[in-house]
């Protein structure tokens, strides 16, 4: 039995891979180990092998002993131990949620319904590591990659509104922190005068008494379009990793142009994006839905209507499952080969934890465990 190790299985994103591989029925057939940097020695989830005590999620010796690692314990953990248990002649299998190793030539990022095949030549060629993609780049990829693969995306534009979970569970905690502060005026003197509401609620964002130590500012109210630190040429970093991930993703040579504004909204685990397509020919729209909504099980086109619109292609019909719409296609006035569309997709599912509990069933197929 394949001898798989968790690490970081506690947090908000490791919550999410628990429930899922508790869900597919994933803890079949595997040995689980379940290591703590806290709490050594404390009780493991039932799954864990023999009933097994919590290992030392610093302990190389004891990473070792398993086939394959899953780390949902962040870039630092892995930064930390990631090179020494290689060092220390560790060849087994490492999937990661973190962005550390995700742009090292001997890692594969993993989006196996978009780069199955990607996939599958690097387990071929012995690849051992595997990083789930940027949350923004996978869920736009799960949402029109089919265009990327048919050869028919010239450059794009993505404009982003990131949910904030995408910033850690912290930051959606404050946000409805933020939330409650900036009704609670408005409950204890109620108006029915929008402009004497806008006022009180403006005083809350801008009191200092609002809670931001997470944000630094108020979310709640407001929009943010800064997301990680900045990168020379005046991108951000989480704008950057859009056209270097899904280069690396769809194995792109030459690489396509994918550029935008990435920005933080009160949502709360959803990421959706507003796109341009410059197609690379023109193509009709019925053919370009039938590519999309026929990609894979979770993509699906809804229809460029008012009704479609507001009650499937939103973070709130969205959150919580697998399904990734895509939706507003449609020509811009730019000429018919500008394409406009608008995605959606839950953030720890496919922009995180998903992809890493598939690669483990991809890696016991192909290891015939
Ligand atoms: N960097 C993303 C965000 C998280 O801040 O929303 C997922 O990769």
């Amino acid at each position: 039995m394949l001898r798989v190790g968790l690490i970081g299985w506690r947090g908000m994103v490791g919550s999410v891979l628990l429930e899922r591989m508790r869900e597919e029925g994933d803890f079949s057939g595997i040995e689980a180990i379940f290591f703590s940097t806290s709490n050594v020695g404390g009780a493991a989830p039932q799954e864990s092998a023999g009933g097994a005590a919590l290992q030392n999620a610093g302990d190389l010796k004891q990473l070792a002993g398993c086939d394959v690692l899953i780390s949902c314990q962040g870039g630092e953990y892995t930064t930390e131990v990631y090179g020494p248990l290689r060092q220390s002649g560790w060849r087994g299998y490492w999937i990661d949620a973190a962005s550390t190793l995700r742009m090292k030539d001997d890692a594969v990022i993993i989006l196996d319904p978009v780069n199955g095949s990607v996939i599958q030549q690097g387990l071929a060629k012995g690849i051992r590591t595997y990083a789930g993609g940027n949350c923004t780049v996978s869920l736009m990829l799960m949402g029109v990659g089919a265009l990327f693969q048919a050869g028919l995306v010239e450059w794009m534009t993505t404009m982003t509104y990131q949910a904030a979970s995408g910033a850690g569970a912290a930051k959606m905690l404050e946000l409805v922190s933020q939330m409650d502060c900036l009704v609670d005026p408005v409950r204890k003197t109620p108006s029915e005068n929008a402009l004497e509401v806008d006022r009180m609620t403006m005083q809350v964002q801008r009191s200092p008494s609002l809670p931001k130590q997470e944000f630094g500012v108020p979310l709640v109210g407001s929009v943010l379009p800064w997301i990680d630190r900045g990168m020379p040429g005046g991108q951000t970093r989480e704008e950057w990793k859009g056209m270097a991930e899904t280069t690396k993703i769809l194995g792109l040579d030459p690489p396509v142009p994918v550029d935008g504004i990435c920005v933080r909204v009160g949502t709360m685990r959803c990421h959706s994006q507003a796109l341009c397509i410059k197609l690379t020919k023109d193509v009709s729209l019925r053919d370009i839905e039938q590519m999309l909504d026929g990609a894979n099980q979770w993509t699906r086109v809804i229809p460029n209507d008012k009704q479609s619109t507001l009650h499937c292609l939103t973070p709130t019909a969205v959150s919580g499952t697998l399904n990734v719409p895509v939706g507003r296609l449609h020509k811009l006035n730019m000429g018919p080969e500008f394409l406009g569309a608008f995605t959606v997709g839950d953030q720890l599912l496919w922009g995180a934890a998903e992809p890493l509990r598939r690669m483990l069933r991809i890696l016991r197929s192909h290891l015939g465990k």
